[in-house]
């Protein structure tokens, strides 16, 4: 296979195996691997540096300083002073692991510190705390869904629901992403089941804001209860940083609460929130939660910190939502499809090129700017792109440089294409970008 034709193929070709043996992957996938090396290293990319907006990657073995948009840095917490100082201090007192699971082995006062502190800044009753991002979603699902249970799932949410969701043995329906109605006609469908419907705050790959007025709507008028999924937009959204729920005000009406802790919080893991009776059911029935070692004490700590300096005031809500806004006018005033993006999660729609995605990918990291492709099947085919996350770190030089890249490579491959508005109607199109809606 040559690397063209490897351009052809992607993830979605090889998930059936045609090996005898489940210890021997396809050898198409492993000829494929070779093949497309070339698109394929643009991932699992090594930092030489933290994940702040300014770092060193490497690249064909050498070092490269780059300007960074592919971390999730949110409010630039991985290297605040007092994050990392609380991490050390927990280390000093606590040591590296908690070294079993919670039921077993217990979990510090950290973690109880955690749990309360997260419930206080909810209003909610209670808080547990996951070891993972995805395990914390799945696990929450898979204990409360039951064969014969329905989940009602956005069929733009995140794997770590749908699997959930799958895991439990439920039966699985997705709606139109964002269509209240749609969610209306699958609830009028299926009367008489235990059911959940389940949404993102902010959606990860496209950076659009769920519907929550309209949907909990529905939801009620079916009295069917609501589960979220904040991760991106827990201390990005809402005044006092509560997230989607909150810029609404529609938080309390919301029944379960998850989110993690690896993006604004720029930590590890995640947590659920919601009513104390339903927690400790979960607690004894999310495998991930009970057969799993508690999260190390200095996240706990770096999270408690960072959720603590993130509510002291608003200063980098708002710095985060000017940055965002920016970058969003710049980028549409030069023509780019950002999809309907309002939020600090930007795409930028390349089309149905994958070639020319992996190509702009070399091109951008030579000239200093790290972008993560997005590739089918994470997106539809027809529309493979970058997601840049802005954060609150991200000084005014840092995104002009990381623009004039973006003009250099991008703009300049897509001249000519369906892709690129021209430059009268883009200036017109950039006067309408909306800014942040936390704002
Ligand atoms: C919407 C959403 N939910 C859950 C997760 C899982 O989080 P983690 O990476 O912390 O495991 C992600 C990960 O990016 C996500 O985007």
């Amino acid at each position: 296979m040559d690397p063209l034709d490897a351009a052809r193929f992607s993830l979605a070709d090889f998930h059936v195996s045609d090996t005898d043996d489940p210890l021997v992957p396809p050898a198409d996938f492993t000829e494929w691997r070779k093949a497309s090396t070339w698109g394929t290293s643009m991932y699992e990319r090594s930092l030489l540096g933290g994940a702040v907006p300014r770092t060193s990657v490497e690249a064909e073995g050498l070092r490269r300083n780059v300007i960074n948009l592919a971390s999730y840095n949110y409010l630039g917490m991985t290297k605040h002073p007092e994050t990392t100082a609380a991490a050390k201090a927990a280390i000093d007192a606590y040591g590296t692991g908690a070294c079993g699971s919670p039921i077993l082995s217990g979990m510090t006062d950290l973690h109880r510190g955690l749990e309360k502190q997260i419930a206080t800044f909810l209003g909610r009753e209670n808080a547990m705390l996951f070891n993972s991002g995805f395990g914390g979603a799945l696990g929450a699902l898979e204990a409360i869904l039951r064969k014969g249970d329905i989940a009602i799932v956005d069929n733009k949410a995140h794997l770590c629901i749908v699997d959930g969701a799958k895991l439990s043995g439920a039966q699985l329906l997705m709606f139109d992403h964002n269509k209240a109605e749609a969610l209306d006609t699958i609830l009028k469908k299926t009367t008489g089941k235990r059911r959940i419907v389940v949404v993102e705050g902010i959606y990860s790959m496209d950076g659009d804001v769920a519907d929550l007025p309209a949907i909990l709507e529905v939801t009620e008028r079916h009295g069917v209860g609501l589960m979220i999924d904040e991760a991106h937009s827990i201390l990005t959204m809402g005044a006092t940083g509560q997230g989607v729920g909150e810029h609404f005000g529609v938080e309390q009406r919301i029944a379960l609460k998850y989110a993690t802790f690896s993006k604004a919080f720029a930590a590890t893991g995640s947590f659920v929130s919601g009513k104390t009776n339903l927690l400790d059911y979960m607690r004894y029935y999310a495998n991930p939660y009970g057969f799993s070692c508690a999260l190390p004490p200095s996240v706990v700590a770096s999270a408690s910190k960072a959720l603590e300096v993130a509510t002291r005031d608003d200063v980098l809500r708002k710095r985060l939502w000017e940055n965002s806004t920016y970058f969003r006018r710049q980028l549409v005033g030069l023509g780019l499809d950002i999809g309907e993006s309002t939020t600090q999660v930007v795409p930028i729609v390349i089309g149905p090129n994958r070639p020319m995605l992996y190509m702009l990918s070399y091109a951008m990291l030579a000239k200093g700017l790290f972008m993560a492709p997005v590739d089918f099947p994470s997106v539809p085919e027809e529309q493979v792109r970058f997601r840049c996350s802005v954060t609150a770190a991200h000084t005014r030089a840092d995104l002009d440089e990381a623009l004039n890249i973006i003009e250099s490579t991008i703009v300049r491959a897509l001249k000519g294409t369906n892709k690129l508005r021209p430059a009268d109607e883009a200036r017109a199109a950039a006067a309408t970008v909306a800014a942040h809606p936390g704002s």
